[in-house]
Parts: C-alpha cells; structure tokens; sequence
C-alpha cells in the first residue's frame, strides 16, 4: 500500500492519575498524527488510602502503545519514523519494586494519598518552631503527604515485602517515570534504573540546588540511598525500547507531567506561566535559572533541564489536589452525572451556584494552606438547592482554588500575569473556561491542540542529543492557535463571590481538631 512520506515522528508515553496515553507528533508541524488513550483503576482500601496497580499502569502503557501503532498503520504511516519516545507522568506517586523478580512489592501509593497524615503532624511538630517549611531551604516543599519521602517510609515502616527487600539490597524505589522507564528498557534484565530532575524534585530527597539527592535529608526520612534511582537531566538518551513494535526507539525525554505542559506551552521565558486542569490543577511559572522561594505557600521546583549540559530552569507552582477529580466523584460517588460533559449542561441549565459553595478538600487543602486536616464540605444549602447548583459550585470550586494561587503567584513575582495559558483534559468545558476568567478578572487563553503535556515531553525526547530531530529554539516552534475567554462579568461581583468562598474555605479547615 502507499506510504505517507512524513518528516521524522516523535512519540510520548502521558501517565496521569486517571489514564494513560500514547501519542505521535509530527515533529516538524507538532501536529497530532494518532493517539490512545486507557483509564486507570484506582482504589481507595480506606478512608483517604488512594492507590494503583504498577502492572496495570506498564500494561496500560503497552496497550496504548499498540493500539496506537495500529492506527498509524491504519493511515498508512511507518512506524519506523518514530525516532524517540518521551515519557510523562504523574508526580510523587510512589513505588517500590523488586529488582531480581521485577515484581513490585506493594501498590502505587498516590500523590493524594492521605496516609502520612500523622507521620507528617509528628514531623513538623519535632521541628523547631512547628514550621512545615524546615526543609524548604533545601527542596522548595513544605513537609507534607504530598511528596514521595514520606509514602515511601510508610511502606518501610508497614509492608514487609518491601522492608525485607530493602534489607537484602533488591528494592529499587521510584515514581511513575522511573517504574516505566525501568520496566520499558528490560526490567529485571538490564533496565535503567533514572529518573529526571523535575521528577525528583517532588520527593523531598533531592537538593534542587544541587540537583542531586540529599544525604541529609534521606537520612532525616531514613532512606537508603542506594534504592534511589540515578537523576538525569530531562532530554538525554535513557535507553532503548526493549520489546514490542518499538522495540530499539530510545526513550530520550522524561518530565513530570506539569512540567511537561509548561514545556509543551513553550513557556520558556522567565515570567511565563500556564494551568493544567488534570485530575488536580497545577499552576507554574518560569522563573528562569534561579528558585524563587515563595512568601506565599506556592512550591519551588525544578521545571525542566533540557540536555546534561544544559542549565536547570525552575518554577514557582501552586498546586490544587481536586479539579477533575470532583467531576468524578461526583459521577462515581454521588452519581449525579453519567459523564463528565453531562456536568456542563447540568451546571449550565442554572447558570449559578445559587449561593451554594462546594470546597473539595478531599486530600486535604494544597496550596497555599497545606493543610492535611481539612475536608471537603458543601455549604449555603436551602430548600431551593438542587444537583445542578451543586454541580455549578463544583465547577466554581476549580476556579476559586486556581484564584487563589494566581494571586499567591501575583504577590510572590511582583508582576501580576495579565492572562492565564491553560491546558488539561477539563479546559473542554467551555463553561469552565468562562468562569475561570469571570473569577480571575483576566482573559484566559487556551491552545488548540490541548495534548501540551504530552507534546512537551515529546519534544525534550525529540530534543536529545543523539536524536536531535526536534529543535527548541524558539523561532523554529510553531505559533499556537488559541481560544480566548474573556471576563464577562464586574470585578464586584466576581470579589463577592471570591469572598464567600474564602469563609467555606475556613470552615473546611481544621476538621479533625
Ligand atoms: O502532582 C501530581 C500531578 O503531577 C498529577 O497530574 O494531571 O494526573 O492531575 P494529573
């Protein structure tokens, strides 16, 4: 049959919290060529457990992989012209496998996982002054159940499997990136045991001035050092494809997936900044060569480092747990919606919350309160209140908390962004996008190719030396093509509501005390 001659194709493996995808970019126009994308089981064993299974995550990334190559047959597009593979993931989600038996020993414990609750409480209350941020000098973080250190000491202190193979030197610890890269290179034989600076950055083991591990802190945790796996920069050649049609393709890209976005965004100047709705919303801004720390409860992280020889960009981020996670709920848990467009229409069909105010701290409060004790709660009830106020306040809840680190972010950098760059899965409900600019009294902007995590971290695989089919200067990249939405409502009224917000935000706090 009649091959399309296309220019070299740059793949990514995106690995979030609530599906996997595999996509192929034409690396000359960034177009999108084909695509799979598998959802993700997760399971909650108990109140505030969140996990997953690792062999349904690698699974799922070989099911999208194929079926992905199918469709490209399908349109008449040799695979062979894929040249690199990068890959993307969820942040801090935490593993811990065997490297003889390539058996993971326990579940993925999930960056919303809410275990560590009162490991986190005993910590910050044995540092001088009770301070969360004792450790932020260091990693940019305040000690909280977000990050990678204390899910792993948990499976230390609790898992047996996992003790026992610390002990007798087979245990390889690693988020999401590191657990693939691992098991896409040969697994037990000879895979590459790495992960990248973003990546490691959300652990709290690593030094993001250093840009290496920390002997003190993994010492202050109580981390061997030798199950870390070895940092990287974020575009370099990790290893080679070991099994299936890819077999041979280096694996040449590896980012955390907000940082992948900020990548994908083109967010490469100091100043710029973008929103991914995901199953949270993580809001970055490129501070250039040098960590910001925040005055304002916001993270410092490494965004990117694109080469070994290249310099490390970082970020100020404001993270929120819950954005596409409340659309689920309340699909799965109140069963008010069957799909999350159904949410749209139901919100919209009111067109107002009607005074009722919906906080989802269902892990907690992120950013800027970090507070593991706050709960979610719906208040401003009446007789009146029916499912699609409720579903209207969910949606407000997303722009409300994203308000909220915008201006955290204004008051930390002195420059207040004059519009928002947004991307991720929710910035399709054109409603959504309406209110996030009627709340935040700016025009938000969105590209029209939404996959920008993904193509950030096919670009940084594209990138790599030795590959070097993509280049990242700025006059070579292609404009985006945007939609843009503008506030349609007054800043009185947008500050009222944003008012009424911030007193359910007070109540949501402290539950448990
Ligand atoms: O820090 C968690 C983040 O990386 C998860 O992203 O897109 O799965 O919500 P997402």
């Amino acid at each position: 049959s009649h091959r399309i001659m296309l220019g070299p194709l740059v793949a990514a493996i995106d690995q979030g919290t609530s599906s996997t995808r595999f996509l192929v970019f034409n690396s000359k126009t960034a177009e999108l060529l084909s695509h799979h994308q598998v959802e993700i089981k997760q399971s909650f064993p108990k109140e505030g457990w969140v996990e997953e299974d690792p062999k349904e995550i690698l699974q799922s990334v070989y099911e999208c992989m194929e079926r992905t190559c199918e469709k490209l047959t399908q349109l008449n597009i040799d695979i062979s012209n894929i040249k690199a593979i990068g890959v993307t993931n969820q942040r801090e989600t935490t593993l811990v496998w065997d490297k003889e038996t390539g058996e993971p020993l326990y579940n993925a414990i999930v960056w919303l996982d809410l275990r560590t609750q009162s490991t986190v409480e005993r910590l910050i209350n044995k540092t001088p002054g009770r301070n969360k941020n004792h450790l932020k000098h260091k990693t940019g973080l305040p000690i909280s159940t977000y990050f990678s250190a204390v899910k792993l000491r948990w499976m230390m202190d609790n898992v047996d499997e996992v003790r026992k193979a610390v002990v007798s030197h087979r245990a390889m610890f690693g988020t999401v990136d590191s657990w693939l890269i691992w098991c896409l290179t040969g697994g037990k034989s000879g895979g590459v045991h790495c992960t990248d600076v973003t990546n490691a950055s959300r652990t709290m083991l690593f030094n993001i001035h250093t840009l290496d591990w920390d002997p003190e802190l993994c010492e202050y945790f109580g981390i061997p050092m030798e199950i870390l796996p070895r940092v990287r920069s974020s575009s370099e050649i990790y290893g080679l494809m070991k099994s299936g049609a890819l077999s041979g393709i280096p694996i040449s890209g590896c980012l955390g997936d907000q940082s992948a976005a900020l990548v994908g965004q083109m967010c490469f100047q100091d100043g710029q900044a973008k929103n991914t709705y995901g199953t949270g919303c993580f809001l970055l801004r490129n501070t250039g060569a040098k960590p910001v720390m925040s005055e304002h409860g916001l993270l410092t992280t490494v965004a990117y480092k694109l080469g070994r020889d290249q310099p490390a960009c970082y970020a100020l981020e404001g993270s929120v747990a819950i954005a596409g996670a409340v659309v689920r709920w309340l699909q799965d848990n109140l069963g008010i919606i069957g799909s999350s467009e159904e949410l749209e229409k139901l919100a919209a069909s009111v067109g107002t919350s009607y005074g009722c105010y919906f906080v989802p701290a269902f892990s907690g409060l992120y950013a800027p309160y970090w507070e593991p004790s706050a709960r979610g709660i719906i208040c401003g009830l009446t007789q009146f209140t029916n499912k699609s106020h409720v579903a209207f306040a969910a949606l407000e809840a997303v722009c409300f908390q994203t308000r909220e680190i915008l201006d955290a972010m204004n008051q930390d950098s002195g420059i207040p962004l004059t519009q928002l760059q947004v991307d991720g899965g929710m910035t399709s409900n054109k409603l959504l996008m309406q209110l996030q600019a009627d709340i935040l009294c700016i025009p938000v902007v969105k590209p029209s190719m939404p996959e920008t995590t993904a193509l950030g971290a096919a670009m940084a695989a594209g990138a790599a030396e030795g590959v070097s089919v993509w280049s990242l200067n700025p006059e070579d990249l292609s404009e985006v093509t945007s939609e843009k939405f503008e506030p349609q409502i007054n800043t009185e009224e947008s500050e009222f509501r944003y008012a009424r917000w911030k007193k359910a935000v007070q109540k949501s706090m402290n539950w448990e005390t």
